[in-house]
C-alpha cells in the first residue's frame, strides 16, 4: 500500500486529497443543517468562520496549515497581500475563479490546483478572507487593514479571469514584492 502510494502520480493524490475533503465537506454541512453545535472555532470567528469551515477547511484544513506540497497554508503569508490593491484584487480572485499552477509560499513549492466547486456571495468572500486574514495572519497584517467589504469583492469580481490567469497575476505579485523586499 505504501509503495503504491508513494508511486502514484501527484494528481492522482491531489485527487484522493480532495476527495476525501468533499466527504468531510458534506459531513460539515450536514452537521450544520441538523444543528448540532458546529466547532468552536466557526462560533468564535462568526460567518467567516463558517464560510471556512465549510468551503475551505476541506482542503486548506481547519487549522488553516495546508498540506505539504498540494494546498499551501493560509497562515502568517498572506498580510502582505491585503494592504495593495494589486494584493486585494488577487485575493478576491483566488476565492472567485480558483487558481491552478505551481506556486513558493514561505519558501515551500505548491503544485496544486484550487477549484471552485461551490461559488460564494460577495458577502461570503469578504467574510472569509476577513476571517483567514485576521485570525490567521495578524503579524503580517498591515497595521491599517481595511477589512474587506461586499462592495470591494464585486468590483473586484468585474474582471473574470481563469484559475491560470489568476496565477499569472500572483506570480508578477509575487516577483515584484520580493524585488520590495516584502516578500513572505
Ligand atoms: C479543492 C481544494 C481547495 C479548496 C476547497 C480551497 N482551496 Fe485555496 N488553494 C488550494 C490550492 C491547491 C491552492 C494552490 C493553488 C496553486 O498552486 O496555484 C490554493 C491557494 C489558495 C490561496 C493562495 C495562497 C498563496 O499564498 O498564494 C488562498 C488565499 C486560498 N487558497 C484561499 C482559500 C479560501 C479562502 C478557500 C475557501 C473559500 C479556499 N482557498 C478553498 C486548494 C483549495
Amino acid at each position: 500500500m505504501r509503495a503504491a502510494v508513494r508511486g502514484a502520480p501527484a494528481a492522482l493524490l491531489a485527487l484522493a486529497v480532495c476527495a476525501a475533503g468533499a466527504a468531510f465537506a458534506a459531513d460539515t454541512a450536514g452537521a450544520a443543517a441538523a444543528g448540532a453545535a458546529g466547532s468552536t472555532a466557526a462560533q468564535a470567528g462568526g460567518e467567516g468562520a463558517r464560510v471556512y469551515a465549510q468551503h475551505c477547511a476541506v482542503c486548506h484544513l481547519p487549522n488553516a496549515g495546508g498540506s505539504p506540497g498540494f494546498v499551501p497554508p493560509l497562515t502568517g503569508t498572506l498580510g502582505h497581500f491585503a494592504s495593495s490593491e494589486d494584493g486585494r484584487a488577487l485575493l478576491a480572485a483566488i476565492v472567485s475563479w480558483g487558481m491552478t499552477g505551481a506556486i513558493r509560499v514561505g519558501g515551500r513549492s505548491y503544485m496544486g490546483a484550487m477549484s471552485i466547486v461551490r461559488p460564494l456571495s460577495d458577502e461570503e468572500a469578504a467574510e472569509v478572507l476577513n476571517y483567514v486574514l485576521r485570525d490567521h495572519n495578524q503579524a503580517s497584517l498591515p497595521a491599517d487593514f481595511a477589512p474587506f467589504t461586499a462592495a470591494e469583492i464585486q468590483r473586484h469580481r468585474a474582471r473574470k479571469a481563469s484559475p491560470g490567469e489568476v496565477h499569472a497575476a500572483r506570480q508578477a505579485l509575487a516577483r515584484r514584492l520580493e524585488a520590495e523586499g516584502k516578500a513572505r
